[in-house]
């Protein structure tokens, strides 16, 4: 019999509301810390485009270290394997702005989802795109089904005037050859990327190409091959979730990757995504409610990876 996804998140939802809505807003983007603190939205959608959705699922949230996915899908396709010499794709253990690994490891980021590794995207970015910010606003526009996505210029501009470590990181990777551009358009491109803002709705249809091999649904387009969305799934479980993708996995068991502003995206391969939004964040930096809420999800589904 097929499942009742729509029974269950409606049941998950009203569960998780009745819960303490623990964490904390990040207020090291003033702009982020603004934020209603209970909002709170989910959708999922599948391969069929069946798609539903419950709470705040329909308001646009900044999807900051989400967009670290759709970077790593359009350099991936464009470079293919030749961009592993200059990120790796080893789980960090570390918080997702950590400085820490860099000296040992001569300036190669542990891997593409935390900050080391997306500044290391986007340096990439600046060098093969002629814009890169429009290029990767198009690219969204595609993945998602929209006519339009818009990077949010205050908090972008509010992000930059507390860019002190990701400045560090970038300048410090710099000094080992693995920056190619000026530090300041690399931190610009990547504070626009962390900015732009999507709903649940738009976020859980955007990631069904990683769902379904590398292709958007109903569409002959591969948007990456078959063996790039494996191995981008496969990076999306062990580090989608910095020091927590231990538990990210060991609880909902599915690929996925969060944001400082809130949002969590999931993935069932050959099935669905499944987009979760609730600003407090945990104190590794991950939704308090998202990663509550999925727990419960895969657990009422009874359906994981593994
Ligand atoms: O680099 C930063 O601090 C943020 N703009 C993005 C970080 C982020 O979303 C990490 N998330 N968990």
């Amino acid at each position: 019999m097929k499942k009742d996804y729509s029974q269950i998140i409606s049941r998950v939802y009203a569960d998780i509301l009745t819960r303490e809505n623990c964490g904390k807003v990040p207020d090291y983007i003033p702009e982020l810390a603004c934020i209603g603190e209970n909002k709170f939205g989910v959708s999922f959608t599948d391969l069929s485009g069946f798609s539903y959705g419950a709470g705040d699922c329909s308001e646009k949230f900044s999807v900051q270290s989400i967009s670290k996915v759709f970077a790593l899908s359009f350099v991936y396709e464009k470079l293919g394997e030749e961009l592993w010499q200059r990120v790796d794709v080893e789980p960090s253990g570390t918080a997702f702005n950590s400085l820490v690994q860099l000296e040992a490891d001569h300036g190669i980021p542990r891997n593409p989802f935390i900050n080391a590794g997306a500044l290391v995207i986007c340096d990439i970015l600046l060098e093969i795109c002629k814009d890169p910010k429009q290029e990767m606003l198009a690219f969204i526009c595609a993945v998602a089904g929209e006519d339009s996505v818009f990077f949010n210029e205050k908090v972008a501009a509010s992000e930059m005037q507390n860019s002190y470590r990701n400045a560090a990181m970038t300048n410090y990777m710099k000094s080992f050859g693995n920056i190619k551009s000026q530090p300041d358009a690399v931190i610009d491109l990547y504070c626009h990327l962390c900015s732009i803002e999507l709903s649940c709705r738009q976020l859980s249809k955007s990631f069904l190409y990683l769902a379904n091999g590398g292709r958007i649904p109903g569409s002959e387009t591969h948007v990456i091959s078959i063996s790039k969305a494996k191995r981008i799934n496969a990076i999306l479980l062990t580090c989608g979730f910095y020091d927590e993708s231990g538990e990210f996995s060991f609880l909902v068991g599915l690929p996925g990757k969060s944001g400082v502003g809130g949002g969590i995206i999931a993935l069932y391969p050959e099935h669905y995504c499944i987009a979760v939004w609730s600003p407090k964040l945990n104190e590794k930096g991950n939704s308090y409610r998202g990663m509550k809420f999925l727990e419960e999800f895969t657990t009422q589904t009874a359906e994981s990876i593994f």
